[in-house]
């Protein structure tokens, strides 16, 4: 894709991956973009770099504007593989440009490349550059999501340059969040936005909220919020944010996900007639075996649930390994606001359900108890039993759901 002026005198001049379906362990399905802009003023500054494989998409789209030998200055956001790693390519095609970086961000590219010929400025939160008619104002956003993240603005364009926050894996022949509404769907892009943050940013809230709130007090109004991946925020920036203020603020779905795995569909069968019974307290519920679907599509679903049962049989007194998987990866996202009960089929002396409801515990979820354990096959009984589980347990998550 060629460069696409996104206010006047700025460009994106990013790539299009529309063949990426593994972002570092996450599914792409639509693959993605890695976005730079480029802000021609009396001194040309180039936001980001993407990610080395497309420093050549990149560098021509570039020189669709501009002779990258004028580029004056680089700002790196964030010192992340697929928005750093095509730097070296630049700066060898603009030798006497200046980078601005955090201060973290300097020692963790020093880590990358050699740097000792370049000239690199560290900035922190409230610096400024003035590049001609615009002034970039720099704002540091640590941990979000990497520890030398930062935001630029540009005061005269209002546009907000966030690296990844607000950003969505989607490969697109349009930019905007107005085309991309008309080309494929506003709910698209809402499920876009969720699974970034579910996957990415989930452990990050507080965070969030203070960064947002910062922003708004600092008067840093964005018109445009343009982010390192996906959609540009254009039509209606202040969606994404809210967006993000609501997740942060743990809002949910008043709906239940049954998260679970078999090795003989035991454990399968008793899920059946619990989302029978979840359904029959009018909640909605979906059904994910794990092994069957990819990882960071469970957590999403995990995420957009009040509540979450987990389904496990027990292998060798403990939970199957998807399961415990799932669960170690949920911890490490730090989640917070979501019930949780646990489920599963076992053969002589189980394990796995009494494991699953201490793994929820150690993530300080709050949990529904006793779980449901089944020894091998559910029987009629067995699956009643379920069904009146299921039905408790939306109960539950209806009242939890109303403190919200
Ligand atoms: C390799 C293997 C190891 C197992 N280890 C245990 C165990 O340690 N404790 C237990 O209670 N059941 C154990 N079981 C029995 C299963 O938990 C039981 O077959 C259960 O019904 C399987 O549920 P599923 O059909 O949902 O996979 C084991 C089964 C297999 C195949
Ligand atoms: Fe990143
Ligand atoms: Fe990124």
């Amino acid at each position: 894709m060629k460069a696409v002026e996104i206010k006047d005198g700025i460009f994106w001049v990013g790539a299009v991956d529309w063949a990426v379906r593994d972002f570092h362990g996450y599914v792409t399905p639509r693959g993605t973009t890695y976005n730079n802009y480029l802000i021609m003023d009396e001194e040309i500054t180039l936001i980001d770099t993407v990610k080395y494989d497309f420093a050549d998409l990149a560098i021509k789209n570039i020189s669709g504007v501009v002779d990258p030998s004028r580029i004056k200055n680089v700002v790196i956001n964030h010192i992340e593989n697929d928005h750093a790693t095509s730097l070296d390519r630049i700066m060898a095609l603009a030798p006497n440009a200046t980078i601005y970086i955090s201060e973290k961000g300097k020692k963790g590219i020093e880590r990358f490349f050699d740097t000792s010929n370049w000239t690199m400025k560290t900035v922190k939160s409230g610096d400024t550059l003035t590049i001609g008619k615009r002034t970039l104002e720099f704002l540091e956003t640590p941990m979000l999501h990497w520890p030398d993240s930062m935001f630029t603005y540009c005061r005269e364009d209002k546009v907000l340059f966030t690296q990844d926050a607000f950003g969505q894996h989607i490969a697109s022949a349009t930019r905007f969040d107005d085309e991309f509404e008309k080309s494929d769907s506003a709910a698209e892009l809402e499920d876009s936005v969720i699974d970034y943050y579910a996957n990415i940013l989930m452990p990050f809230g507080q965070m969030i909220k203070n960064k947002i709130a910062e922003v708004q007090s600092k008067g840093l109004a964005a018109e445009i919020i343009a982010p390192d991946h996906g959609i540009i925020w254009r039509q209606n920036p202040q969606k994404v944010l809210d967006m993000y203020q609501d997740m942060a603020n743990g809002k949910a779905r008043l709906a239940v996900a049954i998260i679970y795995d078999t090795m003989w569909q035991s454990t399968e069968k008793m899920s059946v007639p619990i989302a029978e019974g979840i359904r029959a307290e009018g909640l909605d519920c979906r059904v994910i075996k794990l092994r069957a679907t990819p990882m960071s599509v469970a957590i999403k679903e995990f995420w957009k649930c009040r509540g979450t049962l987990i389904g496990s049989p027990t292998l060798n007194n403990i939970l199957y390994p998807s399961v415990a998987e799932f669960l170690t990866h949920v911890r490490g996202l730090r989640p917070k606001n979501r019930l949780t009960g646990a489920f599963g089929s076992y053969g002589w002396g189980g394990g796995a359900v009494k494991e699953a409801y201490e793994e929820c515990k150690r993530m300080g979820l709050q949990t529904v108890e006793p779980g449901i354990q089944i020894p091998y096959r559910p029987s009629p009984d067995d699956e009643a039993a379920c069904f009146e589980f299921g039905r408790s347990f939306a109960r539950q998550v209806i009242e939890y759901h109303a403190g919200f």
